[in-house]
């Protein structure tokens, strides 16, 4: 397994970025802080609670489709490396690769994720689990995880890019990062991307407003993770976690609202942030999508659609794209 430990250089990006955002108007912090080894953890939660459709809907689809997945993925008889982006606790990925293993497609399993602890308790449980699997976990961000793939002819990648992660994504960060994929591929390579569908606003402001109050603790862990990291001194308490849906947009979006007059200190700067009473901090944006926009999406970041398995409910789609 490949890993990285956090470099004295990644603190001082951490600490630029958030400074950055919580001194801009309207304040904000970047999604992709939410994933530390805690963040991940409770992500990994907020996938088993039952307002979270977007889990059960992914894992519909594999359950009745992975044979056909399987089958739809690979053009020839190459072996073929399959990497996934974000593997978090590979729940419905061993679907798939129990397909794999039941069709004796030779391959291999190429997780990627940025938290190390997930990495290592998914290759352990794997590797226990799935006796014969060819697995390779990387504690990498996404692009540089992708960076080493193999070039040569003698093996096809098939990239997995599920749970409607690209929702987390404006939609010119999504195109750039689609085109960022896209350049590390080969020609009929293929991308296996999850989307969840834009459906009755209740039902998705449920799955960002669940009852145990998992996803509150996920966005607060934000704060948290700059009081462990950054030496700053939020009060946690003072905020709330406020998820909204709006229809027009098709997106979820969640903030942090200070509910009092506060001034926040970071040790790593030797400064102090303000916050307003009521002022809003954005953390996060899911947007939802319907089949045009995943066409387009695709086309603009120079892949084909060859097919869509959508699960019982149409909530949720598992898109195939080949380059
Ligand atoms: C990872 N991503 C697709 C999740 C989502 O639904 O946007 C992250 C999440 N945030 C709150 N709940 C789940």
């Amino acid at each position: 397994m490949q890993t990285h430990k956090q470099t004295l250089e990644q603190t001082h990006l951490i600490t630029k970025e958030v400074i950055e955002g919580l001194k801009a108007q309207p304040k904000y912090i970047l999604s992709k802080y939410f994933y530390d080894d805690k963040g991940s953890e409770l992500f990994t939660q907020i996938m088993h609670i039952p307002e979270y459709y977007l889990t059960d809907s992914e894992l519909n689809i594999f359950k009745k489709y992975s044979r056909q997945i399987v089958n739809s993925l690979m053009v020839d008889s190459r072996p073929v490396n399959l990497i996934e982006l974000g593997a978090g606790d590979g729940f419905k990925t061993r679907l798939l690769i129990e397909a794999m293993m039941k069709e004796k497609v030779d391959f291999s399993y190429v997780p990627i994720d940025i938290s190390e602890e997930a990495i290592t308790q998914l290759q352990t449980k794997f590797e226990k689990e799935l006796p014969g699997l060819e697995i390779e976990g990387k504690v990498k961000d996404y692009e540089a995880g992708l960076g080493d793939l193999q070039y040569d002819a003698a093996s096809q990648n098939v990239v997995l890019f599920l749970g409607s992660t690209i929702g987390n994504f404006e939609r010119k960060d999504a195109v750039d990062f689609l085109r960022m994929i896209n350049q590390k591929l080969k020609k009929d390579d293929v991308l296996v991307i999850g989307f969840d569908l834009v459906k009755d606003p209740e039902i998705i402001l449920k799955a960002y407003s669940d009852k145990q109050g998992i996803t509150s603790s996920f966005n607060l862990n934000l704060l948290e993770r700059f009081n462990r990291e950054l030496g700053a001194d939020f009060d946690v308490s003072n905020f709330r976690h406020y998820p909204v849906y709006d229809p027009l947009s098709k997106a979820a979006k969640s903030f942090l609202l200070s509910e009092k007059d506060q001034d926040v200190f970071f040790e790593a700067i030797g400064e102090t942030i303000h916050f307003d009473k009521w002022e809003c901090i954005f953390t996060e944006i899911s947007r939802k999508f319907d089949i045009s926009t995943v066409n387009q999406l695709s086309k603009e970041a120079g892949f084909s659609v060859y097919k869509n398995f959508a699960d019982d409910a149409v909530y949720f789609i598992d898109s195939l794209w080949k380059k």
